[in-house]
This record gives C-alpha cells, sequence and structure tokens, in this order.
C-alpha cells in the first residue's frame, strides 16, 4: 500500500496534545491516511504545538524554519507535503502565523481539529492558508467518536475526559487557548474506556486540564464529579487495572476524592497537585483560590487515607515581585511536602495574561538561581523517594521493549521506569518486580516469578544431585 498518502504527527506539550495527537491519526486514517515516523516520507506533517511557555512556541519556529527546507526540497522532486499547525500556538496566535511562516497551509486550534480532513480536501481543491479556531467542543467530541480508536493502543492510554479551564491563573494561556471548561457525559467516557479495554488496554489515565473539576452529566442528567466518575469506570470496565488522573487542581480536591484514594485499590497512590509557590503572597497574585495551609491539609488528609501516596507537583519560580523570602517559603514547603517528583520551571511572561502587564519581573539570573536550587532539592527528593523502594517487591506495568537489548520496560504505581531483564511475553502485563538498582530517573530489578523460578530451579537440581 505505497501509494497510500503518509501522516508525521509531532506532539508537544502536555498529555492532553498526546490524546489530541491520537485522536488526529485516528481522523486521518479513517481518510485513507497511513502513518509515517519520519517528516521526510510524509504528505501531511502536522506539528501539534504547545503555548505554555515561551521557548515552547519559540520551538515552534525554528522547526519551521527547517520544515521550508524540506518542503522545497519536495517541491524541486515534485512531491507534496502540506504542513499544519495544531495545538495553543495555532490558537494563540492565529492568522499571524501565516505572516511569520508562510510554509503553513493549515492551523486549527484544539477544539477544532476535528475538521482536519475537511480543510485538506479544500487545500486538494486549491485553497490555501485554510484557518480554523473557533470554540467547538461539543461538535468535535461528537466527530471524534465516529473514528475513534482505529489505531492500536499501548496497555497504558489516556481518555479526555474534561478540557479548558475557568481558574485562569494570572501566568496561564490554558484559559485563552483552551477556552471554557467542559466535561464530556459519562456515557461518552464509559463508551471510551470500554473500547480501549477490549483493545488491550491496563491502565488509563483520565486526562483534564483541571480534571478534578469533572463535572459532566450521566443519562439521568445528573451531575457526576470525578470521585462518582472513578468508581462507576472502576466497577464497570473491570478489565482496567490501573486508573490515574491528572492534572488536578487543590480548590477541587474534595473530600470524596480524597476518600477515593483510601478506598480505590485500582486508583493508583500517586497524585500530581500543582501548588506553584510556597507563598501566600504569590498564590494571591497568582489567582490560585487557596493558600500554603490549606493545601497542607490536603495532603495531610490524602495521607490519612492512602499512607503511601506519592506526590508531585508544579513550581513556578521567578513570578513576578517574588522576594528571597518568598521563594525560601517555597523552599520550606517542599522541605514539609517531600515529594516523590516535581516538575519546575522559571516564570515567562505569556501575552495576553495578567501577570505579564506586571513592572516588577525578577531578573533572569536570579530565575535561574532560584530554579537551580529548587531543583537541586527536588531531585534529591525524588532520589530518596526511588531509593525507599530498593530491596522490596513494586508491581510493574511493562509496556514496552527496554532500551538495552533483552530488558523490557514499565513503570511503578510511582510512575518510576522500572527496567528488567525478561521475555518480551511480559509486555501489557503487570508483574511483581524485586527492585535491587535506584538510578537518578529509573528504578532496575528482577521479575519475582523468574526469580521463583531460577530458585526452584536451584532447589530441584539440589535435590537430584543429593
Ligand atoms: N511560566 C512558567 N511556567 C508556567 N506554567 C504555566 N504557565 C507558565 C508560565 N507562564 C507551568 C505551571 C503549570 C505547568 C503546566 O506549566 O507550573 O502547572
Ligand atoms: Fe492554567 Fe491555572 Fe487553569 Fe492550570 S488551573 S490550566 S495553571 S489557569
Amino acid at each position: 500500500m505505497d501509494n497510500q498518502p503518509k501522516v508525521y504527527i509531532k506532539s508537544y506539550g502536555c498529555q492532553m496534545n498526546v490524546y489530541d495527537t491520537e485522536r488526529m491519526y485516528d481522523l486521518m486514517f479513517a481518510k485513507g491516511y497511513t502513518t509515517t515516523d519520519s517528516a521526510e516520507n510524509a504528505d501531511l506533517l502536522v506539528l501539534n504545538t504547545c503555548h505554555i511557555r515561551e521557548k515552547a512556541a519559540e520551538k515552534i519556529y525554528s522547526e519551521l524554519g527547517r520544515i521550508r527546507q524540506l518542503k522545497d526540497k519536495k517541491r524541486a522532486e515534485k512531491k507534496r507535503l502540506i504542513v499544519a499547525i495544531a495545538g495553543c500556538v495555532a490558537q494563540a496566535e492565529g492568522r499571524a502565523m501565516f505572516e511569520r511562516a508562510p510554509i503553513i497551509d493549515i492551523l486549527v486550534g484544539p477544539q477544532n481539529y476535528h475538521i482536519l480532513p475537511d480543510l485538506i480536501d479544500r487545500y486538494d481543491n486549491g485553497e490555501r492558508h485554510l484557518i480554523e479556531t473557533e470554540f467547538n467542543i461539543n461538535e468535535k467530541f461528537n466527530r471524534l467518536k465516529e473514528t475513534s480508536q482505529i489505531q492500536s493502543y499501548t496497555c497504558s492510554s489516556f481518555l479526555s475526559i474534561q478540557e479548558g479551564c475557568d481558574k485562569f491563573c494570572t501566568f496561564c494561556v490554558v484559559p485563552y487557548t483552551r477556552g471554557a471548561e467542559y466535561s464530556r457525559p459519562v456515557e461518552e467516557i464509559v463508551q471510551e474506556a470500554t473500547l480501549l479495554a477490549h483493545k488491550g488496554v491496563k491502565e488509563i489515565t483520565l486526562l483534564g486540564q483541571n480534571v478534578n473539576a469533572y463535572h459532566g452529566e450521566d443519562k439521568n442528567g445528573r451531575n457526576i464529579s470525578l470521585a462518582q466518575l472513578l468508581n462507576r469506570l472502576i466497577d464497570t470496565v473491570p478489565e482496567i487495572s490501573r486508573w490515574r488522573y491528572t492534572t488536578s487542581h487543590p480548590k477541587d480536591m474534595t473530600q470524596e476524592l480524597i476518600d477515593a484514594h483510601g478506598q480505590q485499590k485500582k486508583l493508583m497512590p500517586w497524585l500530581h497537585l500543582p501548588i506553584q509557590s510556597g507563598s501566600d503572597s504569590i498564590l494571591k497574585a497568582m489567582n490560585r483560590k487557596h493558600n500554603v495551609a490549606q493545601y497542607i491539609d490536603i495532603i495531610e488528609r490524602l495521607r490519612t487515607q492512602c499512607p503511601h501516596i506519592g506526590l508531585s507537583s508544579d513550581f513556578i519560580v521567578g513570578f513576578p515581585g517574588e522576594t528571597d523570602a518568598d521563594f525560601q517559603d517555597t523552599l520550606k514547603l517542599v522541605n514539609t511536602i517531600e515529594y516523590a517528583q516535581a516538575y519546575s520551571f522559571k516564570y515567562s511572561s505569556r501575552p495576553g495574561t495578567p501577570a505579564a502587564e506586571h513592572d516588577n519581573h525578577v531578573p533572569e539570573n536570579i530565575k535561574q538561581e532560584r530554579l537551580q536550587i529548587l531543583q537541586n532539592l527536588l531531585n534529591t527528593q525524588q532520589f530518596n523517594f526511588n531509593t525507599s523502594k530498593n530491596n522490596t517487591v513494586v508491581d510493574v506495568l511493562f509496556e514496552k521493549p527496554g532500551r538495552r537489548e533483552g530488558q523490557i520496560s514499565g513503570r511503578s504505581a510511582y510512575m518510576q521506569m522500572v527496567n528488567v531483564n525478561a521475555n518480551h511475553k511480559y509486555i501489557g502485563t503487570v508483574q511483581k518486580v524485586f527492585i535491587d538498582t535506584v538510578n537518578a530517573n529509573s528504578l532496575g530489578g528482577t521479575l519475582v516469578s523468574e526469580a521463583l523460578h531460577l530458585q526452584n530451579e536451584y532447589t530441584h537440581n539440589q535435590n537430584i544431585s543429593s
């Protein structure tokens, strides 16, 4: 089928974009396209972009410089290359992108990429510089249902249940690029999860920019919370052995959801709960709608329900007006919580957001210094957390072959990468692993079943020889 047109999609940024990229593949497969893993072989190249920090957007423009050369080369060879930009940069920059990078043929925002196949038809009919950036979220999910899940899935999959954000943190572009909060109806989510289970998926991560603000309707028109949705999914899709959700906001961390961590064994003992800063005055300036004491209280209640829960967060250093004392408060908070893992970023001014208008920006060298100090602390905590699993047995869902010959690779309940030497037949299954190696970003060990097998063989041989 070598004459089939080929699509290559490069995904940047968050897990939401990973999910959207999979859906765009579904749409293009339904249109007769096949996939390729290199831009050189593609007839259609899509960059699914991220606008969250300045660097993320700039990356797209430098990538477009390289694509221009590729497009020229292909044109000289009489081959075509349609260049489409999807995601939050397309949404935020809109038509201006055509001026800065005229090689772009199509622009679609995160809430209307479902019409990409139609735009390609219009391109084929001779139209150029096509753009669609309206918010059509309802229509999007309805259209996606028609083509959903055509492509093959790995054993761990994302399922988008909520999109957009009404929180308006003063540093963040998401409410402008992804639009208002929207929760998908319960039945639609159950259907998608069931389909994934039938495909052999073992782990589902429910996605949303504000996933714990989920309040979708069930078939009786009742509003269902995230905790209720999780209970329903765990009951109705028993083939899924692990459930996760991300990303949560502290304000929506209800007691009902905290309790679910104590009650539901299939809900992984892991929570990504961004706080951004450990200073109350910075949290206020960020419009985070909670203070440090409330955050600590949530963590304490979580640890009461699920004492071994692993915690993760996002931090921004150098928010406008952040003093050294504010930064020390962030370090104090990190020392109080003890994270298993966390992401940290230098504040980056985003056009159109309220924080960008401040006149008390922190100098770059101070931001860099603070980031380094915070990351050193977080790395130490991550290493300590990983070390606490040494010489213990952990459950690992094996997802793929490892980097080294003979290895397979998977994740623990705490999202740690675990590599073991074992047969590929274990990929797609949860196995017990005895951890004996701790690296900065991964763990190593032995399958308990293999170790028992070897031990039995050894005992058997001993019996024979004695
Ligand atoms: N500058 C730096 N980091 C940001 N984030 C969001 N917006 C900005 C910004 N303007 C970070 C936050 C958020 C994560 C996804 O990205 O920490 O939780
Ligand atoms: Fe952005 Fe804040 Fe909404 Fe998260 S909660 S997406 S940081 S505005």
